[in-house]
């Protein structure tokens, strides 16, 4: 007997995400019974490039940040097509909403309603077989789980703090598994806790779970990060590196950068210059968002110079978003090396592992990602380990909306031993 897991149902239902701001839930139901749900997450420091996030603008419930609209536009639009369809086709299903939206940008339908509903169509595909969802969507291949790269000292649009750069996260290459890299960074970000009420500055939480506390500058803040590692017991350079997201897209002002806190100015020939200093001073792998996302220039001067002093990880989020064409452009302009993975920039999940596909053929490295608005849904713990990719952003080990990922992944972790034992 072919199976075929027709879809009877859509329904959308509005939730709220981390900051407390409305965001789409879908439930995709199948004939028989067998339901799959989805949450799409939103960004504050959200490119320019990214799939439009329908919000009910002109209403006064939410401070206009509803998303009534787009929750009509899935029980009205998109439940009408795809009732009647076989769940287990996730391109056309993605397909079938792109081509209901019919704009470049999602902004008809909204890339908070296609995206709840690909999540949903997905996770019922994957009950549908009996599938964890990391499989059914990876397939027999999927069996590497992602180094965290993780988010403990915010800044920038997260967090009302003093620090231009938005997040400093510690990356535990030398941890032997998942499992332990985890825990190292949650000693780590307990030392840094302790530091932080040494020295009386504030232990308050950023959106993302990390520190933000008022500092004296950046490079205080990288000092504090490798202080918290040797206080628990790691070596920095070895045990962890250091990784940034500068969310320069944020800056830039005319044809100058601009910090928006500190109103000290670059030229970007002067930013090129400053990240080219910090990485010299600094056990630094990975920058992300170092230049904004029009200065496609500065991108690919500041990829050569890195190129030639070391093996960098140079990460683009708001210059790709996520999408085949801007990335394809990166590609043959030498801007970036690796691409952060957020499928609410693009809309749909046939989309996002199209972006991936191409990722890999181009030889960037792959970093799936959170939004700093998200949810209890885990969705990007499975994705990351459905495309093998060798990193993860989820935040702090802090705040339940994060850890849900890094619980998640211990769960697929172990289920992946017991497979592979
Ligand atoms: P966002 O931030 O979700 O607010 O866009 C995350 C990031 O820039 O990586
Ligand atoms: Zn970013």
């Amino acid at each position: 007997m072919l199976k075929q897991g027709i879809i009877q149902d859509v329904r959308a239902r509005q939730v709220l995400d981390s900051r407390g701001t409305p965001t789409v839930e879908a439930c995709v139901t199948l004939e028989n019974g067998v339901q799959g749900r989805g949450i799409c997450p939103s960004g504050a420091s959200t490119g320019a490039y990214e799939a439009v996030e329908l919000r009910d603008s002109n209403s006064g419930k939410y401070g206009g940040y509803g998303v009534q609209h787009a929750i009509t536009n899935v029980n009205t639009v998109i439940a009408g097509e795809l009732m009647g369809k076989n769940v287990l086709d996730q391109q056309s299903v993605d397909d079938r909403m792109v081509q209901l939206d019919g704009t470049s940008d999602k902004s008809n339908l909204g890339a908070n309603a296609l995206l709840a509903v690909s999540i949903a169509a997905a996770r019922a595909g994957a009950a549908f077989l009996g599938e964890p969802l990391y499989r059914y969507i990876g397939g027999i291949s999927a069996r590497r789980l992602p180094i965290p790269m993780m988010n403990v000292l915010n800044g920038g649009a997260h967090a009302a703090n003093n620090l231009d750069i938005q997040e400093f996260m510690l990356v535990p290459l030398g941890a032997p598994s998942f499992h332990e890299g985890l825990r190292w960074g949650c000693e780590v970000y307990r030392a840094l806790r302790g530091i932080l009420r040494e020295k009386g500055l504030s232990v308050s939480l950023g959106d993302e779970g990390g520190f933000a506390p008022d500092l004296k500058n950046d490079e205080e803040a990288i000092e504090l990060l490798l202080q918290a590692v040797e206080t628990a017991g790691y070596k920095p350079g070895t045990d962890f590196l250091l990784a940034l997201d500068v969310a320069a897209a944020g800056w830039q002002n005319g044809e100058e950068y601009r910090m928006p806190k500190r109103g000290v100015s670059y030229t970007p020939g002067e930013l090129v210059k400053h990240w080219i200093n910090l990485c010299a001073r600094y056990p630094i792998c990975s920058l992300e968002d170092p230049l904004g996302e029009d200065d496609w220039a500065g991108w690919k001067k500041l990829t050569g110079e890195l190129k030639n002093i070391g093996n960098y990880q140079i990460v683009g989020d708001d210059l790709f978003v996520t999408q085949a064409a801007r990335l394809r452009q990166g590609a043959e302009n030498g801007c970036g090396n690796a691409i952060i993975i957020k499928p609410n920039q693009v809309g749909t999940l046939s989309e996002t592992l199209q972006t991936v596909r191409l990722a890999k053929q181009v030889g960037y490295r792959v970093v799936v990602s959170h939004r700093s608005g998200d949810t209890e849904d885990a969705f990007i713990a499975d994705l990351a380990v459905s495309v093998n990719a060798p990193f993860i952003k989820t935040g702090a080990p802090a705040r339940s909306e994060r850890i849900a990922k890094y619980n998640r992944l211990c769960a697929i972790e172990e289920e992946l031993m017991y497979i592979h034992s």
